[in-house]
């Protein structure tokens, strides 16, 4: 069976824990490890905590989070309509940012690591996209 949520909300960072809670519960209705679910919130607030503190730096706008799942395969969009990232290889280089005084350049790094795949599609001024998706195998119960 598929399922899917959609959430749209102001790409704030109050909002950033809500969205990361919102989507783990949606993970949890597969058999999944807590291990696996902490992959999840962790690339999932890496994800958002870039739409607010980047993609909106000085600007406003919304969060689009879509989460679905069909048998194994849980896949999570999360976009944005801010800056955009001009060089989408440079910016997952492990350690680049573009605010150094307040952030690690590690989000990005995490996201691959934590997610089996990961695309980013952004363009400047128009938006970001990212596209994580993990493999939850069934578990034999027992
Ligand atoms: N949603 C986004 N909108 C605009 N720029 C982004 C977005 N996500 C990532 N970036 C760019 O990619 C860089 C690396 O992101 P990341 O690895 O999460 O590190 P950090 O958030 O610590 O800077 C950011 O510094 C920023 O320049
Ligand atoms: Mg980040």
């Amino acid at each position: 069976m598929k399922n899917w949520i959609e959430l749209v909300f102001p790409g704030t960072s109050i909002n950033v824990s809500f969205a990361r809670a919102v989507v783990a519960h949606f993970a949890a209705q597969l058999d999944i490890t807590l291990d696996e679910l902490e992959d999840i919130k962790v690339a999932v607030s890496e994800a958002v905590s870039n739409c607010v503190v980047h993609g909106y730096r000085e600007k406003e706008g919304n969060v689009v989070i879509r989460a679905s799942y069909e048998e194994s395969r849980l896949e999570i969009i999360v976009e944005d309509f801010g800056h955009g990232i001009p060089d989408i290889e440079v910016a997952q280089e492990t350690g680049y940012t573009t605010l150094p005084e307040e952030r690690m350049g590690l989000g990005l790094t995490f996201m691959r690591e934590y997610m089996d795949e990961l695309h980013i599609y952004s363009e400047v001024e128009v938006g970001t996209k990212v596209v994580m998706v993990k493999q939850i195998p069934a578990r034999q119960a027992g």
